[in-house]
Protein backbone atom coordinates (compact mmCIF):
# COMPACT_ATOMS: atom_id res chain seq x y z
CA UNK A 1 0.00 0.00 0.00
CA UNK A 2 2.92 1.98 0.67
CA UNK A 3 5.89 3.28 -1.62
CA UNK A 4 9.30 2.70 -0.81
CA UNK A 5 10.33 6.09 -0.14
CA UNK A 6 6.88 6.65 1.91
CA UNK A 7 8.03 3.94 4.37
CA UNK A 8 11.26 5.66 4.20
CA UNK A 9 10.54 8.99 4.96
CA UNK A 10 8.25 7.82 7.89
CA UNK A 11 11.47 6.04 9.41
CA UNK A 12 13.32 9.25 9.29
CA UNK A 13 10.44 12.21 10.36
CA UNK A 14 8.49 9.50 12.60
CA UNK A 15 5.28 10.44 10.52
CA UNK A 16 4.22 10.21 7.18
CA UNK A 17 1.14 11.93 5.59
CA UNK A 18 -1.22 10.24 2.70
CA UNK A 19 -3.25 12.02 1.36
CA UNK A 20 -6.97 10.93 -0.37
CA UNK A 21 -6.93 7.75 1.99
CA UNK A 22 -11.02 7.85 2.96
CA UNK A 23 -13.24 8.93 0.38
CA UNK A 24 -15.96 11.40 1.31
CA UNK A 25 -18.52 8.57 1.03
CA UNK A 26 -16.38 6.77 3.99
CA UNK A 27 -15.80 9.49 6.07
CA UNK A 28 -19.41 10.71 6.16
CA UNK A 29 -20.20 7.69 7.04
CA UNK A 30 -18.36 7.20 10.28
CA UNK A 31 -19.44 11.17 11.09
CA UNK A 32 -22.92 10.04 10.96
CA UNK A 33 -22.67 6.91 12.61
CA UNK A 34 -21.30 8.84 15.80
CA UNK A 35 -24.16 11.38 15.62
CA UNK A 36 -26.21 8.28 15.82
CA UNK A 37 -23.89 6.73 18.82
CA UNK A 38 -24.48 10.25 20.53
CA UNK A 39 -28.66 10.73 19.35
CA UNK A 40 -28.60 7.30 21.43
CA UNK A 41 -26.39 7.66 24.31
CA UNK A 42 -28.26 8.50 27.47
CA UNK A 43 -25.82 11.23 29.46
CA UNK A 44 -25.04 9.87 32.99
CA UNK A 45 -26.76 11.95 36.25
CA UNK A 46 -23.69 12.76 37.74
CA UNK A 47 -21.75 15.39 35.15
CA UNK A 48 -19.99 17.14 37.37
CA UNK A 49 -17.07 14.72 37.18
CA UNK A 50 -13.94 16.68 38.57
CA UNK A 51 -15.23 17.97 41.77
CA UNK A 52 -15.06 15.13 44.22
CA UNK A 53 -13.07 12.29 44.88
CA UNK A 54 -16.28 10.01 44.85
CA UNK A 55 -16.74 11.22 41.11
CA UNK A 56 -12.94 11.23 40.25
CA UNK A 57 -12.95 7.70 41.28
CA UNK A 58 -16.53 6.29 39.32
CA UNK A 59 -14.68 8.29 36.73
CA UNK A 60 -11.67 6.60 36.78
CA UNK A 61 -13.49 3.24 36.41
CA UNK A 62 -15.19 4.19 33.40
CA UNK A 63 -12.20 5.58 32.02
CA UNK A 64 -10.63 2.12 32.07
CA UNK A 65 -14.17 0.04 31.37
CA UNK A 66 -13.64 1.86 28.04
CA UNK A 67 -10.70 -0.13 26.98
CA UNK A 68 -13.24 -2.65 26.04
CA UNK A 69 -16.62 -0.33 25.68
CA UNK A 70 -17.71 2.15 23.64
CA UNK A 71 -17.76 5.17 25.62
CA UNK A 72 -18.49 8.42 25.65
CA UNK A 73 -16.26 11.14 27.12
CA UNK A 74 -17.40 15.06 27.47
CA UNK A 75 -15.43 18.37 26.29
CA UNK A 76 -14.26 19.96 29.89
CA UNK A 77 -16.02 23.28 28.42
CA UNK A 78 -18.94 21.23 28.00
CA UNK A 79 -20.27 20.94 31.43
CA UNK A 80 -20.76 24.09 33.89
CA UNK A 81 -19.71 23.92 37.44
CA UNK A 82 -23.63 22.71 38.49
CA UNK A 83 -23.13 19.61 35.89
CA UNK A 84 -25.40 21.28 33.81
CA UNK A 85 -24.60 21.08 29.47
CA UNK A 86 -23.40 24.66 28.04
CA UNK A 87 -23.78 23.37 24.85
CA UNK A 88 -25.93 20.91 22.79
CA UNK A 89 -25.10 17.57 23.43
CA UNK A 90 -24.01 16.40 19.95
CA UNK A 91 -21.28 19.46 20.68
CA UNK A 92 -20.58 18.63 24.49
CA UNK A 93 -18.25 14.64 23.32
CA UNK A 94 -14.84 14.75 22.96
CA UNK A 95 -14.16 11.42 22.02
CA UNK A 96 -14.97 8.22 21.82
CA UNK A 97 -13.46 5.36 22.63
CA UNK A 98 -12.08 2.61 23.00
CA UNK A 99 -12.77 -0.57 21.74
CA UNK A 100 -15.67 0.41 18.79
CA UNK A 101 -12.92 -0.98 16.05
CA UNK A 102 -13.58 -4.40 17.94
CA UNK A 103 -17.29 -4.18 19.13
CA UNK A 104 -19.15 -1.59 16.97
CA UNK A 105 -20.21 -2.49 13.29
CA UNK A 106 -19.78 -0.16 11.45
CA UNK A 107 -16.45 1.16 12.72
CA UNK A 108 -15.02 -2.20 12.69
CA UNK A 109 -16.11 -3.14 8.59
CA UNK A 110 -14.47 0.89 8.31
CA UNK A 111 -11.45 -1.21 9.95
CA UNK A 112 -11.24 -3.54 7.55
CA UNK A 113 -11.66 -2.33 4.14
CA UNK A 114 -9.24 0.21 5.02
CA UNK A 115 -6.65 -2.84 6.07
CA UNK A 116 -4.57 -0.68 8.37
CA UNK A 117 -2.78 -4.34 9.46
CA UNK A 118 -0.93 -4.38 5.99
CA UNK A 119 0.12 -0.49 6.46
CA UNK A 120 1.10 -1.82 10.08
CA UNK A 121 3.43 -5.01 8.49
CA UNK A 122 4.92 -2.38 5.42
CA UNK A 123 5.50 -0.38 8.60
CA UNK A 124 7.79 -2.47 10.28
CA UNK A 125 5.03 -4.43 12.71
CA UNK A 126 4.92 -8.60 12.44
CA UNK A 127 1.48 -9.16 14.09
CA UNK A 128 -0.31 -6.65 14.23
CA UNK A 129 -3.47 -6.01 16.22
CA UNK A 130 -5.42 -3.08 17.01
CA UNK A 131 -5.58 -2.41 20.35
CA UNK A 132 -7.43 1.10 20.48
CA UNK A 133 -9.70 3.44 18.23
CA UNK A 134 -11.31 6.93 19.04
CA UNK A 135 -13.67 8.78 17.06
CA UNK A 136 -12.14 12.37 18.14
CA UNK A 137 -14.19 15.68 17.96
CA UNK A 138 -12.63 18.64 18.66
CA UNK A 139 -15.86 20.60 19.22
CA UNK A 140 -16.14 24.26 17.94
CA UNK A 141 -15.38 26.90 20.31
CA UNK A 142 -14.99 24.44 23.59
CA UNK A 143 -12.86 21.73 22.00
CA UNK A 144 -9.78 20.59 24.35
CA UNK A 145 -5.94 21.08 23.93
CA UNK A 146 -4.12 17.73 23.71
CA UNK A 147 -0.68 17.90 25.24
CA UNK A 148 2.42 17.13 23.92
CA UNK A 149 3.33 12.97 24.03
CA UNK A 150 4.34 9.77 22.64
CA UNK A 151 1.48 7.21 22.02
CA UNK A 152 3.55 4.87 23.40
CA UNK A 153 3.51 6.34 26.39
CA UNK A 154 -0.23 5.03 26.84
CA UNK A 155 0.72 1.55 24.78
CA UNK A 156 3.77 0.40 25.58
CA UNK A 157 5.27 -2.90 24.59
CA UNK A 158 8.61 -4.18 24.40
CA UNK A 159 10.18 -3.94 22.39
CA UNK A 160 8.24 -0.68 21.99
CA UNK A 161 5.80 -1.20 18.88
CA UNK A 162 2.93 1.17 18.47
CA UNK A 163 1.70 2.83 14.97
CA UNK A 164 -0.78 5.18 15.49
CA UNK A 165 -3.12 6.08 12.24
CA UNK A 166 -5.09 9.40 12.48
CA UNK A 167 -7.52 10.28 9.71
CA UNK A 168 -9.02 13.47 9.13
CA UNK A 169 -12.90 13.67 8.82
CA UNK A 170 -12.67 17.03 8.46
CA UNK A 171 -10.37 19.45 7.33
CA UNK A 172 -7.61 19.83 10.22
CA UNK A 173 -6.16 23.42 10.22
CA UNK A 174 -4.24 25.93 12.86
CA UNK A 175 -7.47 27.56 13.57
CA UNK A 176 -9.91 23.84 14.42
CA UNK A 177 -6.65 22.36 16.47
CA UNK A 178 -4.95 20.58 13.33
CA UNK A 179 -2.25 17.91 14.90
CA UNK A 180 1.46 18.90 15.26
CA UNK A 181 4.38 17.29 15.84
CA UNK A 182 8.67 17.48 16.03
CA UNK A 183 9.85 16.27 12.68
CA UNK A 184 12.63 13.19 13.62
CA UNK A 185 11.10 12.75 17.04
CA UNK A 186 10.93 9.66 17.40
CA UNK A 187 14.21 9.07 18.07
CA UNK A 188 13.86 10.88 21.38
CA UNK A 189 13.66 8.53 24.24
CA UNK A 190 10.11 7.70 25.68
CA UNK A 191 9.51 10.19 28.47
CA UNK A 192 6.60 8.15 30.02
CA UNK A 193 4.69 5.01 30.85
CA UNK A 194 1.02 5.62 31.56
CA UNK A 195 -0.33 2.49 33.51
CA UNK A 196 -2.21 0.71 36.02
CA UNK A 197 -1.15 1.50 39.98
CA UNK A 198 -0.63 -0.76 42.07
CA UNK A 199 -3.34 0.88 44.75
CA UNK A 200 -5.92 1.10 41.98
CA UNK A 201 -6.62 3.71 39.39
CA UNK A 202 -3.98 4.76 36.67
CA UNK A 203 -0.17 6.51 37.02
CA UNK A 204 2.87 7.99 35.02
CA UNK A 205 5.88 6.36 35.77
CA UNK A 206 8.71 8.27 34.70
CA UNK A 207 11.18 6.64 32.37
CA UNK A 208 13.48 9.82 30.90
CA UNK A 209 12.95 13.46 32.57
CA UNK A 210 15.12 15.25 30.13
CA UNK A 211 13.23 18.07 28.74
CA UNK A 212 11.70 18.24 25.41
CA UNK A 213 14.03 19.49 23.09
CA UNK A 214 13.97 22.66 21.66
CA UNK A 215 12.47 21.85 18.12
CA UNK A 216 9.76 23.72 16.42
CA UNK A 217 6.85 21.95 16.32
CA UNK A 218 5.37 21.81 12.21
CA UNK A 219 1.58 22.27 11.56
CA UNK A 220 0.44 19.01 9.60
CA UNK A 221 -2.37 20.88 8.43
CA UNK A 222 -4.31 18.13 6.17
CA UNK A 223 -7.47 18.21 4.33
CA UNK A 224 -10.29 16.12 4.98
CA UNK A 225 -9.79 12.32 4.12
CA UNK A 226 -6.10 12.24 4.78
CA UNK A 227 -4.59 9.68 6.99
CA UNK A 228 -1.03 10.88 9.47
CA UNK A 229 0.49 8.19 10.62
CA UNK A 230 2.70 8.59 14.23
CA UNK A 231 5.35 6.78 15.43
CA UNK A 232 4.95 5.66 18.44
CA UNK A 233 7.34 7.48 20.14
CA UNK A 234 6.55 10.55 18.22
CA UNK A 235 5.52 13.64 20.03
CA UNK A 236 2.69 15.45 18.68
CA UNK A 237 0.63 17.91 20.21
CA UNK A 238 -2.80 19.97 19.02
CA UNK A 239 -4.02 23.14 20.50
CA UNK A 240 -7.56 24.33 21.45
CA UNK A 241 -9.94 24.58 18.77
CA UNK A 242 -10.70 28.01 18.96
CA UNK A 243 -12.58 28.22 15.54
CA UNK A 244 -16.63 27.87 14.60
CA UNK A 245 -15.76 24.51 12.93
CA UNK A 246 -15.39 21.30 14.42
CA UNK A 247 -12.25 18.82 13.61
CA UNK A 248 -13.01 15.11 13.64
CA UNK A 249 -10.81 12.15 13.18
CA UNK A 250 -10.96 8.94 13.93
CA UNK A 251 -8.17 7.12 15.45
CA UNK A 252 -6.28 3.52 15.42
CA UNK A 253 -3.49 2.36 17.10
CA UNK A 254 -1.77 -1.10 16.10
CA UNK A 255 0.77 -2.89 18.35
CA UNK A 256 2.91 -5.89 17.66
CA UNK A 257 1.60 -9.15 19.17
CA UNK A 258 4.95 -10.47 18.72
CA UNK A 259 6.05 -8.08 21.32
CA UNK A 260 5.43 -8.45 25.47
CA UNK A 261 2.68 -6.46 26.06
CA UNK A 262 2.44 -6.13 29.95
CA UNK A 263 -0.03 -6.34 32.40
CA UNK A 264 -0.11 -3.16 33.54
CA UNK A 265 -0.85 -1.11 31.12
CA UNK A 266 -4.10 0.76 31.26
CA UNK A 267 -5.71 -0.74 28.09
CA UNK A 268 -5.94 -4.11 28.92
CA UNK A 269 -7.70 -5.21 25.08
CA UNK A 270 -10.03 -7.44 23.76
CA UNK A 271 -7.60 -10.36 22.17
CA UNK A 272 -10.47 -11.45 19.64
CA UNK A 273 -13.27 -9.13 18.27
CA UNK A 274 -16.73 -11.24 18.87
FE1 LIG B 1 -1.52 10.79 20.47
Amino acid sequence: MLKPEQVTQFQQQGYLVVDDFISPHQRHTLMQHAADLIEAFEPPEKRSIFTTDEQERSSDDYFLKSANNVSFFFEEKAIDADGNFTVAKQRSINKIGHAQHALDPVYKAMVHALNFNALGMELGIEKPVAVQSMHIFKQPSIGGEVGLHQDSTFLYTQPKSCIGFWLALEDATVENGCLQAIPGGHTIALKQRFRLAKDGGTTFETLDDSPWPEHALEMLEVSAGTLIILHGQLPHYSAANTSSRSRQAFTLHLVDDACDYPKDNWLQPIRSAP
